[in-house]
């Protein structure tokens, strides 16, 4: 990265604005891009109205907005879409929404008769409340992005959980995907850390999960577990007790998105694992802080790529090193 941030680009001086989703991920991308946070009053009536208001002229700015989506996924969702309105209505240049995790990815398809697509929905209500591009990470299901009409980057903290993972020289170790639909991805993650791949076949029922076959060979061997998200727990619980009925030996968890609702933090301090290895795209509470958790920052790949976006240069050269992720 250089340092001319300060500097005139074609979309005017870069400004960075920060949502309530996730305020110490945008002080830390603030940091890396040495660009300070601009000033803002969000707020909320006796009547639950959201306000903000913009503390500073933005006109003619390239301005990035950063907001995760996670609890309180509605609020949160709302007040990134009113905080769009107050910036495209300051007359920017530009406006990108930072969003580290975007809620409401699993409702990709019409699967059912008679229910939303509102991944769909969420998509256009962003578009129309001014965002001119996107930038987001892991989203659920890739398709996701055809959703949107504006340009957007979509992308991986896979490669900063591999690399941690790698560090521990593992021998022979297997990752097994806690998801059919995660299989994919597990595939590519398995590659770049020259291990086998496992898949455990779940099969959703209300909202509770049943686990029924794992397919490869653990017996013996460490097992990485991974999906995209952790929500309840459920998925990673059934996966672990699979591995462990296969004979597996140290078990790690690795996630890009800790949603950790209840009973997630309960259910992964009473499991037998080694380390549960995610990232900082959702904040995680103290109540839900343990000692077996590791988080990495997504923080420097975000400010990248912000100020790759503001300069307007490549966004695949972050990821050129890594085989599977480009
Ligand atoms: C499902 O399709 C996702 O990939 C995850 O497996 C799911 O979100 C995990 O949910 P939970 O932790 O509640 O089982």
């Amino acid at each position: 990265m250089n340092n001319k941030l300060g500097e005139s680009h074609m979309h005017g001086k870069i400004k960075l604005f920060s949502g309530t989703g996730c305020e110490a991920l945008a002080d830390e991308i603030s940091r890396y891009l040495n660009v300070p946070l601009s000033g803002r009053t969000i707020s909320q009536f006796a009547n639950e109205n959201i306000f903000v208001q913009l503390h500073e002229s933005i006109r003619g700015q390239d301005v990035f907005l950063i907001q995760t989506t996670s609890s309180p996924v509605n609020y949160n969702v709302m007040e990134m879409l009113i905080f769009l309105d107050a910036l495209r209505r300051a007359s920017p240049d530009r406006i990108t929404v930072v969003v580290p995790y975007l809620a409401y990815g699993r409702s990709d398809k019409k699967d059912q008769p008679r229910v939303p697509i509102t991944a769909r929905l969420l998509a256009d209500m962003i578009t129309i409340a001014g965002a001119d591009r996107y930038i987001t990470l892991d989203l659920h299901a890739d398709q996701i992005q055809g959703f949107f009409s504006i340009p957007g980057d979509v992308l991986t903290a896979f490669p900063l959980l591999s690399d941690y993972l790698r560090k521990k020289e593992l021998q022979d170790a297997v990752v097994i995907a806690a998801d059919l639909g995660f299989a994919k991805k597990a595939r590519d993650f398995a590659e770049e850390l020259n291990m086998r791949l496992a898949l455990v076949e779940k099969r959703r029922v209300a909202v509770n999960t049943e686990a029924l076959t794992l397919v490869g060979d653990v017996e013996g061997k460490d097992v990485i577990i991974v999906d995209d998200e952790l929500d309840t727990g459920g998925t990673m619980v059934n996966a672990v007790e699979m591995a462990r009925k296969h004979g597996a030996r140290d078990i790690y968890l690795c996630f890009a998105h800790p949603i950790l609702s209840p009973p997630a933090a309960e259910r992964l301090r009473a499991l037998d694992v080694k380390e549960v290895i995610t990232t900082n795209s959702v904040p995680i509470p103290p109540e839900k802080q343990q000692p077996r958790l590791k988080v990495a920052s997504v923080a420097p790949l975000l400010g990248e790529v912000i100020w790759r976006v503001h300069d307007g240069c490549s966004v695949g050269e972050v990821f050129d090193h890594y085989h599977k992720y480009r």
